[in-house]
């Protein structure tokens, strides 16, 4: 079992917490959590894993076994449920399971649920503790640290959403055996994004071998290393007011790419959009001479190696990219903002960028 400490720098140092990661973590739950102190807990679970092996263990430990003390919410774990429609669900199963200021509330699902119950809790009566127990390889490795927490607006993703910290992160490694391969692949670009724009020599561990769904001891050094990066990160800025932006790198390019895909018929997985904005932005960094011609084809090696798509199965209108791209909330004064490798294994951002230097760089893909 390994453990990464979040520090989050508020007066009291209260906010701070574990990432705890180890294969069959959760059967021993209250070691990391303890919920005898909790009026009561409500389980908020993505359905598509009532069946799995591991969910069925955990429903038999003392933590979770049925009792009045603990409620069951189960939920669909898309991307569409993560709406004001489904908040409105959770707020309401939370008020109907008689949730009060001293419940925790525990999150199992990918990242799609995190976001949106750990939305409702931070919410709910001003906010209700909660642990994030995320299920897929991307929400493992990202979207369950740093307390980011959002909702859409229609077509807006995670317009509406706040900032809060779960009182801890629990990651087993077991709950990925079932992971469909194409979303544990997608999972993979957000760590090829952490060698990139903080540690080089994490990068070169991808260089060469694809990870394997199975492999658990290679797993478990990878997501340690993930998790390790993404929370010095946020550690050093919380609020995203500068290092944090660099984690935002590919995801300029990629969101619009991740937009543009679902009108075709190759809708892109989020980690496959990233794997294709990385690319983009990684030749915007050259053509802008931060980086040589090798690195980016090196770029190109490890994505593919990792069997992330490196070419555009569609063709884009690159003036609607430009418009997505412009609405990104990232921006400041209608200019896009970038988030570039200064070198690999070091990012930058608040990069202004030619328009004409990004049309030539989506050419890449
Ligand atoms: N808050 C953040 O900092 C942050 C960071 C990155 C991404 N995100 C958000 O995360 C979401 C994407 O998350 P994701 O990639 O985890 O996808 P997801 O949550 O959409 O889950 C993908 C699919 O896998 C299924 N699933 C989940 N766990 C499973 C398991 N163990 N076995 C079998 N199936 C399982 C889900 O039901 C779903 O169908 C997006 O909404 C994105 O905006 C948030
Ligand atoms: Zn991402």
């Amino acid at each position: 079992m390994r453990k990464v400490r979040v520090n989050i720098k508020d007066k009291s140092g209260g906010n701070s917490y574990d990432i705890i990661i180890g294969s069959g973590v959760l059967k021993s739950f209250s070691q990391f959590y303890d919920t005898s102190k909790c009026s009561s807990v409500a389980l908020v679970v993505d359905k598509a894993l009532l069946n799995q092996e591991w969910y069925k263990t955990l429903l038999s430990s003392n933590d979770f076994k049925q009792s009045q003390k603990v409620k069951f919410i189960e939920i669909s774990g898309a991307e569409s449920v993560k709406n004001v429609d489904g908040l409105s669900y959770l707020w309401h199963e939370f008020q109907k399971s008689g949730l009060d200021r001293k419940s925790l509330v525990v999150i199992l699902g990918g990242g799609a649920i995190l976001d949106l119950a750990g939305f409702a809790a931070s919410t709910y009566m001003r906010g209700v503790a909660f642990i994030h127990v995320p299920t897929t390889l991307l929400s493992q490795v990202d979207a369950s640290i740093g307390g980011k927490l959002a909702i859409n607006l229609g077509e807006f993703k995670n317009l509406v959403g706040s900032f809060a910290q779960p009182k801890a992160v629990i990651i087993d490694l077991e709950t990925l055996v079932a992971l469909p391969y194409r979303e544990f692949v997608a999972g993979i670009a957000e760590i090829v994004k952490h060698g990139l724009i903080y540690d080089r020599k994490y990068l070169s561990l991808l260089e060469k071998t694809p990870l394997k769904q199975n492999d658990q001891e290679r797993l478990m050094d990878i997501i340690t290393r993930s998790c390790e990066i993404k929370s010095e990160v946020v550690s050093l800025d919380e609020t995203e007011d500068g290092l944090r932006k660099t984690l935002n790198f590919g995801h300029t390019a990629g969101h619009a790419l991740e937009s543009l895909s679902k009108k075709t018929n190759y809708p892109l997985l989020h980690g496959e959009a990233i794997s294709l904005g990385m690319l983009v932005e990684t030749e915007i960094s050259k053509l802008i001479g931060f980086i040589s011609q090798d690195d980016v084809n090196l770029v190109r090696s490890v994505l593919q190696i990792q069997g992330l798509p490196v070419k555009l199965e569609f063709s884009i209108d690159l003036k609607e990219a430009h418009r997505i791209m412009l609405s990104d909330k990232k921006n400041v004064a209608s200019k896009i903002k970038w988030s570039l490798l200064e070198k690999l294994g070091k990012a930058t951002f608040d990069v202004e960028v030619e328009t004409s230097v990004v049309e030539k760089a989506f050419e890449v893909i």
